[in-house]
């Protein structure tokens, strides 16, 4: 039997009756230690009851929420706060995690999601204060409570297209590799197309364990053993692979994505995400979580279609005009559509134009040598290049 997990639940409208807290007791181990209905109120409650868990509704009344958070932490660093979303607030999310919230649900949402979420949360914390304390001797346990969310100072970039075979990957690993050669600082590449993805092939490794096996182990991974997760690759970067078959995408999740960014980012400088070609949920929560989206497209009249839905559909999201970049790529005059066609339509300026050069795409994928290695001074490796000085620099 694993320890009995405190919750205190913090919503204005929410009213949880007793069957509810029954299942949560019976299956989850998990028991609600009080009820309160404002920001204000959770703050006080919280240092009384001193919960394992707080679940905060991100529309709390009174006191704002992300103030919430922050008041939580600085009376338990060790507290943890799952906050609760509507579809509609869901962009919110960044802000939450960036204020110290660990995980999020969203409604409607099950009793089974809520005992999945806070006992996995509580169990991945628990081991990881385990092995803190075994590294420590008990020391500095608080301290390192804090350093476990996301630091700001990983950048995390998306490579993102509403069409397939623009050139993503290709772009994903050049980028990454031109970042770990600039700056000299940790980069990791995540593979990211659950379905299909070919990251490992493309720089001709060959992964003993891919994604899901971090995902299976995730309550176990601390600093150290997140390495054997990752396969090295000669320029330095750390790619995280796919999985081996599709079907294995599953078990991907978006929690479970949200915890390996945690864990990459306290490690990595830089994260880049390499997608498949479509909003589904994990990929939402990778673009959530970036500084920056690269938006890829061709001048092919579905793939310049594609781009404006998928703008539109970026818009929607209220990710800010800035994080969203839009990269043209396999660029040939002889091409029917223009630049400014393409700008016009997408209703957006383009913030590079890679041109399209078979030969050197060709054998940068067939050698498994990236072609900023070996072939820097083409023009296809100059843009890259202005691509990651634009990533390493900022806005
Ligand atoms: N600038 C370019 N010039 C010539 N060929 C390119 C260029 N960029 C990509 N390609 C080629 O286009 C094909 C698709 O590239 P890639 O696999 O990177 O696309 P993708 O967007 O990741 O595709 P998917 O959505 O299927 O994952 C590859 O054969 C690649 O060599
Ligand atoms: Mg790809």
């Amino acid at each position: 039997m694993g320890d009995t997990i405190k919750l205190l639940i913090a919503d204005s409208t929410y009213e949880p009756d007793g069957s509810f807290n029954h299942i949560l007791k019976s299956e989850g181990g998990i028991e609600i230690v009080g009820k309160v209905e404002t920001g204000d109120r959770v703050v006080e409650m919280s240092k009384i009851i001193k919960p394992d868990v707080v679940l905060l509704d991100a529309e709390i009344e009174g006191l704002d929420a992300m103030e919430a958070v922050r008041h939580l932490l600085n009376n338990d660093p060790n507290v943890l706060v799952v906050m609760v979303f509507t579809e509609k607030n869901k962009t919110y999310v960044k802000r939450a995690m960036a204020s110290g919230a660990r995980d999020f649900l969203v409604k409607p949402f099950t009793v089974n999601s809520l005992i999945d979420t806070v006992k996995s949360l509580y169990e991945l914390d628990k081991s990881r204060r385990e092995a803190l304390r075994a590294e420590t001797g008990g020391k500095n346990e608080e301290k390192e409570a804090y350093d476990f969310r996301l630091p700001t100072e990983s950048k995390i970039i998306t490579l993102f297209s509403t069409k397939g075979g623009v050139g993503k990957s290709l772009i994903a690993i050049n980028l990454a590799v031109s970042i770990a050669d600039k700056t000299k600082k940790k980069v990791a590449l995540v593979d990211l197309d659950l379905m299909s993805g070919d990251i490992a092939l493309m720089l001709d490794l060959y992964p003993k364990r891919t994604i899901v096996d971090m995902v299976k182990d995730m309550n176990g991974i601390d600093k150290d053993t997140l390495q054997e997760y990752l396969v090295h690759h000669s320029s330095g970067l750390s790619v995280l692979p796919a999985p081996i078959s599709p079907e294995q995408a599953e078990y991907v999740t978006s929690n479970s994505l949200e915890k390996i960014i945690y864990i990459l980012a306290r490690s990595y400088d830089y994260i880049v995400i390499d997608t498949g070609p479509s909003f589904k949920e994990v990929n939402l929560t990778a673009l959530d979580m970036s500084n920056h989206i690269l938006f890829v497209t061709t001048l092919d009249l579905p793939s310049v279609k594609s781009s404006r839905v998928g703008l539109d559909i970026m818009k929607k999201l209220n990710y800010e005009d800035n994080k969203v970049n839009l990269i043209l790529n396999r660029y040939s005059k002889k091409h029917g559509i223009s630049i400014k066609d393409l700008e016009k339509t997408a209703k957006k300026s383009i913030l590079n134009v890679i041109p399209m050069d078979d030969a050197i795409a060709i054998s940068s994928i067939n050698t498994g040598a990236p072609f900023m290695l070996n072939n820097s001074r083409k023009p296809i490796a100059k843009k890259i290049s202005e691509i990651s000085d634009f990533i390493i620099q900022g806005k």
